[in-house]
């Protein structure tokens, strides 16, 4: 068996990107109506075991790896930094390969993408990123999927972004460039997402609009997006906050968008915050599919970093 790391969605690209929502598709299709824990009938990670390890904090991430193990027929164990030894200075590097010798696959959730890439070097069995200060590809994937689900094929897409210009941001320009959607960032100044992924975006074909008017960026907007204005291990400074408040997704800026526009937000959300609460509620609020497809996509990156998919 192969492995292969998804770090970030450039790792995989394209065709393996397409390969693995399709893939997503027909086995959520397949175990409808099933219990959750259930292995799908072929069992591909059967007798598997991924490490997950966080040094953040995680609800879906978690879960979502958990259950989607259990669907493959594998199982999980669980690190954090707080009860392991990486939280008394063990290096990433002796980390790795020690887990490369117990474990099968490693997920891991941190704060320094080099420490991902640190793992990545030593590890000699799949490393998944399950999320990094830089980016959250299994995020974006969840994020594919759903809106494809929802009846809107990718290329040519027009995806608005609101807010910070986070790890989130980055994944969805990166993927943007890959499957050859467009993306309308609104960001405060000083908040834009690192040039790096623009220019990623811009590279693949993509339009990439950065602005500081969220009117701008909604206009004819097919998905409207947006995360927390405070991330995971950044400072809560009032200054960002008051910055960040026109770029709050409502019912105002709802209305620039397509009428069937879908609105999506990786979770946790601060209603009242970066989305209003009847936008969150809303009929266009996609956002517990999106969560819920963590699972359904996490299952075909682990297939693929198995070298299982195309
Ligand atoms: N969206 C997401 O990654 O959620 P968690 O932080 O709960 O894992
Ligand atoms: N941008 C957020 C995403 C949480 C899933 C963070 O990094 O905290």
């Amino acid at each position: 068996m192969t492995h292969q790391h998804f770090l970030d969605l450039s790792d995989a690209g394209t065709d393996a990107i397409a390969a693995m929502i399709g893939d997503a598709i027909d086995r959520k299709a397949e175990r409808k109506g099933w219990g959750k824990g259930q292995p799908d009938a072929d069992a591909p990670l059967a007798g598997k075991v991924l490490a997950l390890v966080f040094e953040k904090n995680s609800t879906r991430t978690r879960v979502s790896f958990d259950i989607a193990m259990r669907q493959l027929g594998g199982s999980v164990l669980i690190l954090d930094n707080a009860s392991s030894q990486l939280g008394r200075g063990e290096t990433i590097a002796d980390t790795a390969r020690v887990l490369s010798r117990m474990v099968d696959a490693i997920m891991l959730r941190t704060d320094d993408h080099a420490k991902i890439e640190e793992m990545a070097r030593h590890a000699t069995v799949p490393v998944i990123n399950g999320l990094t200060d830089r980016s959250h590809p299994c995020q974006i994937m969840a994020d594919l999927l759903t809106v494809i689900e929802h009846g809107k094929p990718l290329p040519g897409l027009e995806i608005a972004w609101f807010g910070d210009g986070n790890n989130v941001l980055h994944s969805i320009l990166e993927a943007a460039g890959l499957m050859k959607f467009n993306v309308q960032v609104a960001t405060p100044a000083g908040y834009e997402p690192d040039s790096e992924f623009v220019e990623m975006a811009r590279a693949g074909g993509a339009e990439v609009t950065l602005t500081q008017d969220a009117a701008v960026a909604a206009r004819g907007a097919d998905v409207l997006v947006t995360d927390t204005w405070i991330s995971m291990g950044q400072a809560d400074a009032d200054e960002k906050r008051r910055a960040m408040e026109p770029f709050q997704v409502n019912a105002s800026l709802m209305v620039e968008a397509k009428p069937d526009a879908l609105f999506l937000h990786c979770l946790p959300a601060h209603v009242g915050e970066e989305v209003s609460e009847d936008v969150f509620e809303g009929s266009q609020s996609v956002v517990f599919d999106e969560a819920e497809n963590r699972i359904h996509a996490q299952k075909s990156v682990l297939l693929w970093s198995f070298g299982l998919l195309a």
